[in-house]
């Protein structure tokens, strides 16, 4: 049987590699001496589940059953200021669900930790590459807001890594997660259980200017990349108005200035540019509403514009068998009090989908608030969240 007093200890634990700010804050970006030393401590709990324990090229760990199973999991890599639960929630309870169906009779089940799905690097990077969609080369070249490729942080995990992992091994995936959003908790009620998952685009602009002197250059000569950056965002917010509709997102969440000093006119923005829907020709449509934004911006003002490469998931339907074993589970623990609903967060499940039936379930998040330190889920949810899954996993027997 599944054991929630054991399930939350092991989350707390996992907590402990890289706590950080207020409340249960975490800091425990992919490839960092935290996210190493977390994926050293969850391989020895898969050992000690009777698991074989397997990391591939990218950090991506997994706890094999052998022969086929199902394959339970999410993230533990956590955003540069992050949460305890997210990721690390659904990987925790795949770890006690793998616990008792092993121990206990119940139907083979594999666990697994993918490696960056909070983007370091890209979009999902570590199952964007397990599952065929970037190559490993590409993955390589990524690069984080710092500068450092992806191909050398991973060198700092190479020692865990013992080879690929098959696939075709695996009969389903489900994913546990916080919804990360205001809807369960705002409704009082229990659990989530997903129909689909958004798309996404990413990329990276920049806009070159001329540096110059903050007291000395008229405001008519500047060609000043913060002033293109500001006005883009102005005109885009109006544009995008026209196309998009209210479960439409977009989000400038990372810019930086060169050289970023008071007294001196930044000759260089590069900013982050994503875009998030569930319908993939409003992401076509928006990008190009961007793109001649940014176009127009650059000229009128003087810049250079320059992209980076176009990252993106397309919106994807999780499994019907699988979501009504969900339904039937969360029926049974939350009686009258769960729903399905959409994700408006990415999540690794998006690309497990080109490989093997997925689906999975959301517990609430107080406030609605993630990718933030003040995270938090009520503990009689996780537990109810676990309960729903164990359940559900063993009807699919
Ligand atoms: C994943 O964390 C996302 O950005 O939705
Ligand atoms: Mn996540
Ligand atoms: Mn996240």
């Amino acid at each position: 049987m599944i054991e929630p007093a054991r399930f939350l200890s092991d989350l707390h634990t996992l907590r402990g590699f890289g706590a950080a700010g207020v409340g249960k804050g975490v800091v425990r970006p992919a490839y960092s001496q935290a996210d190493i030393a977390a994926r050293q401590w969850l391989a020895a709990q898969f050992r000690d589940a009777g698991l074989r324990v397997q990391m591939d090229a990218m950090g991506n760990l997994f706890g094999l059953r052998e022969g086929p199973s199902l394959l339970l999991g999410s993230h533990s890599d956590s955003q540069p200021e992050g949460g305890w639960l997210d990721g690390a929630l659904g990987v925790v309870a795949a770890l006690e669900v793998a616990r008792a169906c092993n121990a206990g009779g119940g139907p083979p089940v594999s666990v697994v930790s993918f490696q960056d799905e909070e983007g370091r690097f890209g979009v999902t990077t570590g199952s964007a590459v397990w599952s065929g969609q970037l190559s490993l080369e590409e993955a390589d070249a990524l690069t984080d807001h710092a500068g450092v490729a992806l191909g050398d942080a991973r060198a700092a995990m190479a020692q865990m890594v013992t080879g690929d992992i098959d696939p075709s091994r695996f009969t389903g995936f489900i994913e546990m997660h916080i919804e990360q959003g205001p809807t369960l908790d705002a409704s009082g009620e229990q659990i989530g259980v997903v129909t689909d998952i958004v798309g996404i685009r990413d990329m990276k602009i920049t806009f070159d200017g001329q540096q110059n002197h903050a007291g000395t250059t008229p405001m008519a000569l500047r060609r000043d990349a913060f002033q293109a950056v500001s006005s883009f965002n102005t005109l885009l917010n109006d544009r995008l108005r026209n196309v998009v509709t209210p479960q439409s997102v977009w989000t400038i969440g990372h810019v930086s200035l060169h050289p970023n000093a008071s007294s001196i006119v930044p000759g260089r923005a590069v900013f982050s540019m994503q875009w998030r829907d569930a319908d993939a020709a409003r992401l076509a449509r928006m990008e190009e509403i961007i793109r001649e934004t940014a176009a127009e911006v650059a000229s009128e003002r003087g810049m250079q514009l320059g992209y980076g490469p176009l990252l993106g998931l397309e919106p994807v339907q999780m499994d019907a068998r699988l979501q009504a074993a969900l339904c039937r589970a969360a029926e049974e623990v939350a009686p009258g009090r769960w729903r399905r609903m959409p994700s408006g967060a990415l999540h690794d499940a998006t690309n497990l989908s080109r490989l093997m039936p997925v689906a999975m379930l959301f517990v609430p998040s107080i406030g609605g608030i993630s990718h933030a330190f003040e995270e938090d889920t009520d503990e009689k949810d996780l537990a109810a969240g676990l309960d729903v899954l164990f359940r559900a996993v063993n009807s699919l027997k």
